[in-house]
């Protein structure tokens, strides 16, 4: 039987495939399971005026909204390398907003996930506004 875990790493790891990514080279893959059972997929898609690129886990969690699901509760990003990149500052930031704090977060090369954290490891002390005087 396939695990969650095994088939959000053979979507990140597919769809990390279709990166564009010609200026880094570094091609990245993301997948996330949702609330409603499905996996979405998203890869890096970078821009000749570099600041305008952004990243898989951003381009995953756009499907995932899109679609109408609500939460995040598994996570897997797939990079080539050694050892395998974690999410950027800003897309810890962005998967903590559907993510519970015990969310694991798969980081994996091509030969399969190296490590697990989770959410609140890698982003304590997450931005809220639930709890926060906005008035
Ligand atoms: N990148 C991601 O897709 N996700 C991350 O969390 C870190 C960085 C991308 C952005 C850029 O296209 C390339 O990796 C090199 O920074």
């Amino acid at each position: 039987m396939t695990t969650k875990k095994q088939q959000l790493f053979d979507a990140a790891k597919s769809v990390r495939d279709n990166a564009h990514a010609p200026y880094s080279k570094y091609h990245v893959g993301a997948a996330l399971l949702a609330d409603d059972g499905a996996v979405y997929a998203g890869a890096n898609v970078e821009n000749a005026s570099y600041p305008e690129g952004w990243c898989a886990e951003t381009s995953a969690i756009a499907g995932l909204v899109a679609a109408g699901a609500k939460r995040i509760t598994e996570v897997c990003v797939v990079t080539k390398s050694n050892p395998p990149g974690t999410p950027c500052g800003g897309c810890r930031q962005r998967l903590a907003e559907f993510a519970e704090a015990d969310t694991p977060v798969h980081i994996a090369n091509l030969d399969g996930v190296v490590r697990t954290w989770r959410m609140d490891e890698l982003l304590p002390g997450a931005f809220k506004l639930k709890g926060l005087d906005v008035s």
